[in-house]
């Protein structure tokens, strides 16, 4: 008997301490994603890009479709693989030609990106379908014309037909389109995970450990900036307030004109290694020390280092199931793949 109440007393006592966790997060500024669909779409939806189940299709075949690039075999899927966490797993990206990022940037995970307020590491752009329109231009990664992109688009009649079906008024294939519809399907790549599960209210989601974690994370500092329902993603920040990170000088990149660098997400960070922007930390426990110190001006015990990895493991989130998309067929009229010489 005495046992029995004594066990009660224990489970009383965990959940309650569970219970001033979830508080304590909240008030740190964590927000889980949210567990109901309808408030799910209250925070992905986007301005003026109505998501529909149509253009979210559509979407996810020009994700895949390496005709976006100039060389005809580069898609968004080759930097942003969704099956490795939404990344390349390399320290820079390398695109048309094997050129690699001018900036030595790494690739940030399109998983959850949906929550960022601001795109890419210096925040330059505001939305994703703003965004979508970079890479496909951009020399190192797709190098494609807009109009080109439009061009072989507009030149496959399945296509025309989806964006017909996506998108109102006359001639929907417009680059602007494009842009809008992979984001549309970027907006669904969300990963609750069994944090959210907790912090929602399912007090026995984390376990002992990963609560530990978490109190530290909290309690050290790291949801100064690692905040939202991003755990990053909301703001600009500088490379390090109370130190000098030690790889600084590897690549160019040096923010935004502030010299300010947009917190990344920390959601999956257990697949998105090498980290920061220019990708040279390997060792998560080595970017978590590294953080302490030149974030936090602190020096964290190996225990603590330990423990916040713990809590950061359990933020690997529940995939959407994602089918590789049929892409139509090319035709006679599809502008060709330039892979090498400007002249073909
Ligand atoms: C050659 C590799 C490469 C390709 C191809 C590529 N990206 Fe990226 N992507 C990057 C790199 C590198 C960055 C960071 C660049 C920066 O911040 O300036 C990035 C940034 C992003 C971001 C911002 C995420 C964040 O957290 O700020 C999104 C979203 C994104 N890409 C989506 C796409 C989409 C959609 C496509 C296809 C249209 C695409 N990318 C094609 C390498 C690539
Ligand atoms: C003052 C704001 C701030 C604080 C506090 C902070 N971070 Fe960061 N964190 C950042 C920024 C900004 C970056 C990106 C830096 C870069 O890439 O150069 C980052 C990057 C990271 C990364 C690498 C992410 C990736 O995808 O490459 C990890 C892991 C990380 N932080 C964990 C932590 C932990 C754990 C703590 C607490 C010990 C912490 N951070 C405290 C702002 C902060």
């Amino acid at each position: 008997m005495k046992r029995i109440l004594l066990s009660v007393a224990f489970l009383a006592f965990s959940l309650h301490a569970a219970q001033d966790l979830i508080d304590m997060a909240k008030a740190a500024g964590l927000k889980p994603i949210p567990a109901s669909q309808a408030e799910l779409m209250k925070v992905i939806e986007q301005k003026d890009n109505p998501l529909t189940p149509e253009k979210i299709q559509l979407g996810k075949k020009l994700y895949f479709d390496p005709r976006l690039s100039k060389s005809g075999i580069i898609s968004c899927n080759t930097c942003h693989n969704l099956g490795l966490g939404g990344v390349d797993g390399v320290p820079t990206s390398v695109g048309h030609r094997w050129e690699p990022n001018p900036h030595h940037l790494n690739s940030p995970t399109v998983y959850n990106s949906v929550f960022n307020s601001v795109q890419f590491w210096d925040g330059r752009s505001p939305h994703l379908a703003d965004q979508a329109m970079g890479p496909i231009q951009a020399i190192p990664e797709m190098a494609l014309s807009a109009e080109t992109a439009v061009a072989r688009i507009g030149s496959i009649p399945a296509y025309v037909k989806e964006f017909e079906r996506s998108f109102s008024g006359k001639d929907p294939v417009t680059f602007e389109n494009i842009g809008k519809a992979i984001a549309a399907f970027e907006a669904t790549l969300v990963t609750p995970s069994r944090y959210d599960d907790f912090l929602n209210g399912d007090t026995r989601a984390l376990s002992k450990a990963e609560q530990e974690g978490l109190r530290t994370f909290i309690e050290k500092g790291c949801a100064a900036c690692h905040n939202g329902i991003g755990t990053g993603g909301a703001t600009m920040e500088a490379f390090a307030w109370e130190g000098q990170y030690e790889y600084a000088d590897i690549g160019d990149f040096s923010g935004n004109e502030d010299g300010l660098v947009r917190t990344p997400t920390l959601r999956n960070i257990t697949e998105t290694a090498p980290y920061f922007h220019n990708g040279t930390v390997w060792d998560l426990h080595e970017a978590v020390e590294i953080m302490a110190n030149i974030q936090l001006g602190m020096e964290l015990t190996q225990g603590e280092i330990g423990s916040i990895v713990t809590f950061l493991e359990a933020l690997e989130g529940r995939k959407p199931e994602v089918v590789y998309p049929m892409l139509p067929a090319s035709t006679a009229d599809t502008p060709r793949p330039q892979p090498f010489y400007e002249h073909q």
